[in-house]
């Protein structure tokens, strides 16, 4: 039995708030399945905040709004073991500097490369800045992921809205582009980036993200089997610049057209490919129009599947050749070479300057929409 002193202490507390035993605002908190809460500030003291989308299986996604970032992905193993396979950092900081390979995050407005940052559009030829050798890579010195983003959570999805108006001039792309980037974290443990996008003038767009995968949350990637439904692929020069022909993956390492294991022809010295330093190159997608698989990816000993669905003609696989073990990330993880892998969904690199390939021109009046979807399983 309660004593009067009890009593009375318990109702103080009650009223104080220490014992909410109904507060209307913990009960729709605890029901959402977004959270957002600070993730830090930008050297320029711009807030940026970090969004926790969680689905019914627990499956969880953090994204901030700096660079549109895919900060961490739960995702769970044969035995439901949740593990966060993409590469990143703990905190703000590693992502606010300068030399982040692009870990998570948004690309624009043109994913991968343009040669020697030029192309023309309706008789004007445009100077891009340059940001990797003489060719302009990802949008240019501070593209897509280096701003930060008007953010707007929708509980329905649940789902973070992002969005960005690039100013005519940006880079040196033409017209103010006004950008949205929708995540939507579904209960069948897809993870779908929906990118849409005006512009008052014509422009060249090209949107992407530019996450790193392990499904095994940690190590080398050369174990993962992977598949991609291409036919084709467009091989490069020495600058990484697509050629222009579309080649067939045929009798060459670049056919994944059944499952291999990454490991298994990496290594397999080809000039013509230059597949010296790694897989870096864009496949040509058999799929097409309404989100179609693209790729799958299986990691055998955690059992972790990841499929990638997209509206886009092309991916990116990057094979992570450019980590060297100067980055530490998440848990003091050292990322070496080939601890990560990307498949960037996009239209082909260089396409302003091919005539021959899906065009990337987004004129006024007409409105830019892809879809591409991550989704998760394990077997
Ligand atoms: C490119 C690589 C580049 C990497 C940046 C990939 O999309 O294809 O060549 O090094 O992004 O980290």
């Amino acid at each position: 039995m309660m004593g009067y002193a009890d009593r009375f202490f318990l109702a103080l507390a009650l009223c104080l708030g220490f014992v909410p035993l109904w507060n209307p605002r913990r009960t729709t908190e605890a029901k959402a399945r977004i959270q957002r809460q600070p993730f830090g500030k930008t050297p320029d003291q711009k807030v940026i905040d970090l969004y926790t989308l969680t689905n019914a299986h627990g499956v969880e996604a953090r994204i901030t709004n700096y660079g549109g970032i895919l900060v961490s992905l739960k995702a769970p193993d044969r035995n439901g073991k949740l593990a966060d396979v993409v590469l990143g950092f703990d905190g703000p900081e590693g992502y606010l500097k300068n030399n982040t390979p692009y870990f998570g995050a948004v690309i624009g407005r043109y994913g991968n490369r343009i040669a020697k940052g030029r192309f023309s559009l309706n008789g004007r030829e445009y100077r891009l800045a340059l940001n990797n050798g003489e060719n302009h890579l990802h949008g240019g010195i501070k593209g897509f992921d280096k701003v930060v983003w008007g953010a707007r959570e929708v509980k329905r999805g649940p789902a973070l809205a992002l969005n960005y108006v690039s100013k005519d001039g940006e880079e040196g792309y033409p017209g103010n582009l006004s950008v949205s980037v929708v995540y939507t974290l579904t209960d069948n443990n897809e993870l779908k980036i929906e990118y849409s996008a005006t512009a008052d003038k014509a422009t060249i767009l090209n949107l992407t993200n530019h996450t790193y995968f392990n499904l095994a949350g940690e190590g080398s990637i050369l174990n993962h089997e992977v598949m991609i439904n291409a036919d084709r692929f467009t091989p490069v020069d020495q600058g990484l610049i697509p050629t222009g022909e579309l080649r067939s993956v045929k009798g060459t390492p670049m056919d994944f057209t059944q499952p291999a294991a990454i490991g298994a022809r990496i290594e397999q010295q080809d000039e013509q490919l230059l597949l010296g330093k790694g897989y870096d190159h864009n496949f040509v997608l058999n799929g097409g129009g309404a989100p179609a698989l693209a790729a799958r990816v299986y990691e055998p000993v955690s059992g972790r599947v990841l499929e990638v669905y997209t509206t886009e003609p092309g991916v990116q696989f990057y094979t992570g050749n450019f980590l060297d073990g100067s980055i530490k990330g998440k848990g003091g993880q050292v990322y070496q070479r080939r601890y990560g892998f990307c498949l960037e969904t996009q239209h082909f690199p260089d396409s302003p300057n091919k005539p021959d390939f899906p065009s990337t021109v987004l004129k006024p009046g007409e409105k830019y929409a892809t879809t591409t979807i991550f989704k998760f399983s394990a077997k």
